[in-house]
């Protein structure tokens, strides 16, 4: 794996989350692997999991870890070619992302979606910014499009605990105060995709993500519906897509009840807004995966750095 920026840059899945559950029984089995090598974790946005996880992935495998709140401590990054730098921004991509290369074998970027210019947001600038100019491969963890790193980290907990071969999994939307990010629920259509199982998702009309990432995917309005005999409900809120990082829905009828989820296993990404997005006894039941979903970040993030360092011997 050269850079890992998508779920399309997975060969195969199956044979990823097969490879990661190994890992997970034997975390430090290739230390050596990593040796002499640093990966530097730079952060525009906030992070619990996504810098933990990965921060542990890399030192299972033997590297040096360098982190930087890129958003708060950061000069602010110029990535457009051509402009005259007079005003805001301190510091092009060009150089930034090329100095960071000399620092480090491996770079991961975190920069969400800013939610209110589409085209831009869709541009990657960050992400393929740092893509074009740096001299060493790139993960991602988290952009404006995609959350790689949490969809494989879904697969892995899909696998592990599904009871049939051909699972029924939902993507819901629920409601939530904030305009958020497609990113998390386009990674997980898009490993979805990958999957053999029935797949629906089910939004308010109107929500529709970005048709190219849900293709054919089936949708369906009623979310009773879609939830009927359903084996994983993966839950979150995007903001709208089509009226770009609007909020026009705050139906409360969308929370994930118990008696909604019927005895489907509950996924989240996390953060999560409690008796928001989902009812405290959903979450307090044994029926939630949204710890061991969290666990399995670091198991996600050990392939994919693993198929990184591999590729660099
Ligand atoms: N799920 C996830 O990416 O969590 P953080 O935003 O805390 O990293």
């Amino acid at each position: 794996m050269k850079n890992y920026l998508s779920i399309n840059d997975i060969d195969s899945l199956q044979k990823l989350v097969e490879e990661a559950k190994k890992s997970k029984k034997n975390p430090k089995a290739d230390i050596k692997l990593g040796t002499n090598k640093t990966i530097g974790l730079l952060f525009f946005n906030n992070s619990l999991r996504t810098r933990l996880s990965t921060h542990k992935a890399a030192i299972n495998l033997g590297m040096e870890v360098i982190v930087m709140n890129f958003g708060n401590e950061g000069w602010a990054l110029e990535y457009e070619d051509g402009t005259i730098m007079n005003k805001g921004t301190s510091e092009h991509i060009k150089e930034a992302a090329q100095v960071v290369s000399q620092y480090c074998d491996i770079i991961g970027i975190r920069a969400f979606a800013e939610l209110t210019d589409k085209e831009k947001d869709e541009a990657e600038v960050v992400l393929n910014g740092f893509k074009k100019y740096a001299s060493v491969p790139i993960v991602n963890m988290e952009s404006s499009v995609g959350h790689p790193l949490q969809g494989l980290a879904d697969a892995i907990t899909i696998e592990e605990n599904k009871t049939k071969k051909r699972p029924k999994v939902v993507l819901s939307w629920a409601p939530h105060p904030k305009a958020l990010p497609h990113a998390v629920a386009n990674s997980f259509v898009e490993m979805m995709q990958l999957q053999d199982a029935e797949f629906v998702i089910t939004h308010p009309i109107g929500y529709e993500l970005n048709p190219e990432i849900t293709k054919g995917t089936k949708i369906e309005y009623n979310q009773e519906k879609a939830l009927e005999n359903a084996d994983f409900v993966s839950v979150k809120n995007w903001s709208n897509y089509s009226d770009y990082g609007k909020i026009l829905n705050q139906d409360t009828n969308w929370m994930i009840t118990k008696e909604k989820l019927g005895a489907a296993k509950f996924m989240h990404c996390l953060p999560v807004r409690r008796n928001v997005v989902v009812s405290d006894d959903v979450l307090d039941s044994d029926q939630s995966l949204v710890i061991e979903q969290a666990n399995n970040r670091t198991y996600a993030a050990q392939i994919v750095l693993k198929k990184i360092l591999k590729n660099l011997e």
